[in-house]
Formats: structure tokens, sequence, C-alpha cells
């Protein structure tokens, strides 16, 4: 039960969007500082924005954070709820999803709350900041696609497993001479298929911010094999376009990509074999690169994001973002982070390294 009487600073955290390695470091974190630190009482919210709608909830203790360094997903559940999207629920007595968040985070008599989040995540915090809450966001994602952070825990998981993937994949393309599409995560930014293009040595790298042309990739791939060079491999992100799809309005992509054969990936890989008659094979990389273990990288990234944001609610600096910025923590507005994607931009460095090693970008 919780004590009401207390004077204790309340700390609520929930996590929301889909999960990333380092969550439970994160929540770790937080949560032992706010405890141990500070003197907060911490309340883990289930099941993300949800479980707020729904007031479900448990205090978290010592006890619950015990082991959970180490392991992926999080304990206090997710969910893809966005509260102010109306879709008309009511719960019992008519209020609506944002009217019980409101109404739960004053029962529950929180001081503040961590959201643990994506793009969407942070973007709803900054309404319900509107909204009288008090709010502190964490960044985590395996796109690591939020606006003015350099690095959200998760990514550099999901680049290992990635990188890992593509080690095996040129084994075995190299065994049959066979062209090796695979499909990477990411959303609508490039970020995780270009490291991981680079890392597992692609020879051909397909972002969304450069829509590809697939006579660019048949080029090179035909050229690439005059040379003697019998397989390769095609790193393609999940939101890549091509040319004709790169001015489409929302509506006209979604068509383009209802009419697709399976995702992107599919679709690059018969154009491929279209185009060359080389022999190409599909890998489609999927949640494998969410689950299981964080790397060292991530568990401290998101310790870090943690003790951070526990010192933000102890000096009651609310309606921000706790973001990584040329390695040191700061605290950002939510409202600059708010309906923003950071998408590489075209003059990454990175580019420019993948160019002269000889990497085709398809553009
Ligand atoms: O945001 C993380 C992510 O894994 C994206 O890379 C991907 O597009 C999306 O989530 C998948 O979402 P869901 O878990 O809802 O299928």
């Amino acid at each position: 039960m919780l004590s009401f009487m207390t004077a204790k600073k309340r700390l609520g955290i929930l996590t929301s969007g889909g999960d990333a390695p380092g969550l439970n470091a994160a929540i770790r974190a937080l949560a032992r500082t706010a405890l141990n630190r500070y003197g907060m009482e911490v309340i883990g919210i289930e099941q993300g924005y949800r479980g707020l709608i729904e007031n479900k909830y448990r205090i978290l203790t010592e006890h619950d954070l015990s082991g959970i360094l180490a392991r992926g997903g999080t304990i206090l559940g997710a969910s893809r709820e966005k509260p102010f999207k109306d879709r008309g629920w009511r719960n019992a007595e008519g209020s609506g999803a944002v009217d019980c968040i409101k109404k739960n985070y004053k029962h529950l008599r929180l001081d503040c709350l961590a959201v643990l989040g994506g793009n969407g995540s942070q973007t709803t915090a900054d309404l319900l900041v509107k909204e009288g809450l008090h709010i502190i966001g964490i960044p985590k994602t395996i796109d690591n696609d939020i606006m003015y952070n350099d690095m959200s825990f998760g990514f550099h998981t999901a680049l290992d497993i990635a990188t890992d993937a593509i080690d095996r994949l040129h084994t075995t393309a190299a065994s049959h001479n066979r062209i090796m599409v695979i499909e990477i995560m990411g959303h609508k930014a490039g970020w995780l298929t270009l490291y991981a293009g680079i890392a597992g040595g692609s020879d051909v790298i397909i972002i969304p911010e450069i829509p590809y042309r697939i006579e660019s990739i048949a080029a090179h791939l035909q050229e690439r094999s005059k040379r003697g060079k019998d397989f390769s491999i095609v790193a393609v992100a999940e939101g890549a376009v091509s040319i004709d799809e790169k001015d489409m309005n929302k509506k006209a992509l979604k068509e383009s990509r209802q009419a697709m054969v399976g995702s992107i990936g599919y679709r690059v890989a018969h154009e491929i074999e279209n185009f060359t008659h080389l022999d190409t094979r599909v890998t489609v990389l999927g949640y494998l690169q969410r689950g299981g273990i964080p790397s060292g990288y991530d568990r401290i990234l998101a310790t870090r994001f943690g003790t951070a944001a526990a010192e933000f609610a102890a000096a009651e600096r609310y309606g921000v973002m706790a973001a990584l910025q040329q390695d040191v923590i700061t605290a950002v507005p939510l409202s600059t982070v708010a309906d923003k994607v950071k998408k590489v931009p075209d003059d990454h460095p990175l580019i420019r390294t993948a160019h002269d090693i000889g990497t085709c970008f398809a553009g």
C-alpha cells in the first residue's frame, strides 16, 4: 500500500513505445538513485501510458531492482498507447484517456513522472506537460532518432546484433555466390542501417535519407561481379524509399507500400534479381534487434540517463528530457524534442567514410 501520509517526494516511472535493450538498467539507476540518494518513493506504472490510464502500478523497492541490469525488455511492460489520439474510448465514468491520466497522476500523488520512451512517447510527454503534469523524459530507442540527443540506449545493442547478422550472411553468401539483402529496423531514419552496414562491410547501404535508384544498385553489383566479387551484401533500412517514392505524400507512400509483397527488403531483392539476374536472397532481422541482453555500452548509457533523471527530479527540473550531448548529459525542453525526428544528414561524416571505402548508397 502507498503511504499517503508521508511527505516524501513520489516519482512515477513508465516505459512507453517499443522496448529497447537497457530499459531495465535505466529503471534500476533511476529508482535506486531516487530511493537511496534522494529518499523518494518510487512507483512503477505498468504497460506505459496504458497503466496510467487504467491505474495499474506497483511500488518499486530495492528488491524489484535487484538482478535486472543485464535483463532485456522492461520489468514494467510497455505499450504503444497514444492517449491524445481519441479513439472514442471512455471509462465507466465517461472520462477519456487524458482525463484518466490526469486523475490517476493526482490520485497517486506523484510529484513527477519519468517517461522512458522514443519520439512518440516524448511527444505525448510534452502534451501532458501542457496539461500540467511534471515530466522528465529519458530517450530510449534502437532507432537513435530522437532530436537533440546524440545517442539513445538500445542502439548499440541492436547495432551489435545487426553487425553479427551481416557477418554471418557473408559466409553463406560467399559459399553460394549470392546477393544477400538484409533489412534492418530504424523506422524512418537510417542510423542503424548506416552503422551496421559499415560495421558489417555491406557493399550497398540503402537508407531513407538517400532515396535509392535500382539502376545504381544493379550497376554496382554487376561491376563487383565483373571484378570477380561473386557475392554482395545489401543493407536496407526498413524505411527506405525509392527515387520514385521520394516526393510522395503520406497517403501515396502508404499505397505504394501496400502494393508491395512483403517488406522493403523483398522489394529491393526482387528488383535486383530482375535487373541483374543474380541469385538473391532476403533476411529480415526484425525483432531480434530489440531482444536479449543489453551491451556494456547501453548499460552504462542507460545508467547515466537514469541517475541524471533522478537528479532532475530532485531539483524539480520538470518538462525536460535528459539528453546526451558531446558526452555530457544535459536537460533539453520536451517542447523542443516533440514531433521531431533526427535523420541522418547528407553531410554526416560516416556517409563520406563509407563512400571512401567504396560503399554504394544507390542515390
Ligand atoms: O522504434 C523501434 C522499432 O523497433 C522500429 O525500429 C520499428 O519500426 C518499430 O519499432 C516496430 O514497432 P512495433 O514494435 O510496434 O512493431
